[in-house]
């Protein structure tokens, strides 16, 4: 078997990075390095409680690493219709007895980068904020980093936050600019294709047949997120964005690629966070990403709730 790929995690949690950081420790093709996290959908100190609090259901000794809390220019946008107050849905978890890392999530960042043997692969899935200052501070990551997959953009459908943005890109729009033109090796892994893989209830039903603190984590977490997307989209599940870009990292063959050139929109009040990629090269300018613009939502979720009994299985409920 292949070594398993060194990764870090960079989060809003959320419920759906919830899922991902699970998916992390669930699959032996990674080497979870650190979670670390920033505000967006929660303040980022409850931010840093649920990622604490779902790697203590895992007893996983991944430390978690506070970043930056605020946005570069805007004001915080959080999403509790989205996630809940605690962000974590109607998942109730103890309160968490690690404590978060001493240290810096955009340290973190610059110094596993720079020093890793083997190249790192950053996962980010929440608003750019450390990673783009990750990038201010030492921009020689730029060429050490082996690749950056984003969770963020709305290409080619309507955003998920405002008419034409996504999240995680509107929440820092500017940080998103900075990313985008800093030369990183991006996969870019938009609303477009995230919005339709849904996990449904009765995914959720068959992992509860698995009495454990995983299942239940999961059940309470995602109740919440499938009663929003029926309100919000009407759609029958929730789309669980972020581990679909964790598991970029290992079956990249789930996806179908272009090369092209995004930007963001930064100065337009109705349309800040937009982000538009240039498919005819009328830009001229050179690819920037690589786009994900197809994905098999079907082994992609055999794959997902294959993992997550397994995970199950290995911490079954205390009788
Ligand atoms: C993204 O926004 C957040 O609410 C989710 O966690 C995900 O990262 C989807 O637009
Ligand atoms: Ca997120």
């Amino acid at each position: 078997m292949t070594p398993a790929r060194r990764v870090i995690l960079d989060t809003d949690p959320g419920i759906d990075d919830a899922l991902a950081i699970l998916l992390a420790v669930a699959s032996p093709e990674v080497e979870l390095a650190a979670v670390t996290v920033t505000g967006g959908n929660c303040p980022l100190d409850q931010g840093v409680r649920n990622a604490l609090g779902v790697l203590e259901t895992v007893r996983s000794a991944v430390p978690v690493v506070p970043g930056v809390a605020l946005p570069l220019i805007r004001p915080p946008f959080t999403a509790p219709e989205t996630h809940g107050n605690s962000g974590l849905g109607n998942a109730q978890l103890p309160p968490p007895t690690t404590p978060p890392a001493q240290d810096h999530a955009v340290d973190l960042l610059v110094r596993e980068i720079m020093t890793a043997r083997e190249p790192v692969t950053l996962v980010a899935v929440g608003p750019l904020t450390n990673v783009a200052l990750a990038i201010r501070r030492q921009p020689q990551i730029v060429e050490r980093v082996h690749q950056v997959i984003v969770m963020g953009g709305a290409i080619d459908v309507p955003g998920n936050t405002t008419p034409l943005a996504e999240f995680n890109v509107y929440v820092d729009p500017h940080a998103a600019h900075i990313v985008l033109h800093s030369g990183l090796p991006l996969t870019l892994l938009p609303w477009d294709i995230t919005s339709q893989v849904l996990l449904t209830q009765a995914h959720v039903d068959a992992l509860l047949t698995i009495a454990s603190p995983v299942t239940r984590l999961i059940a309470d977490a995602t109740s919440f997120y499938i009663d929003f997307h029926r309100e919000y989209f009407g759609y029958a599940g929730c789309s669980i964005n972020d581990p679909i870009a964790l598991a970029l990292v290992f079956q990249p063959e789930l996806a179908h690629y272009a090369e092209v050139f995004v930007d963001v929109e930064i100065d337009s009040p109705k349309s800040i966070g937009k982000t538009i990629a240039d498919a005819q090269g009328l830009w001229k300018r050179s690819p920037n990403v690589r786009l994900v613009t197809g994905f098999d939502a079907h082994a992609f979720l055999e794959l997902f709730t294959a993992r997550m009994a397994a995970l199950a299985r290995e911490h079954p409920a205390r009788s």
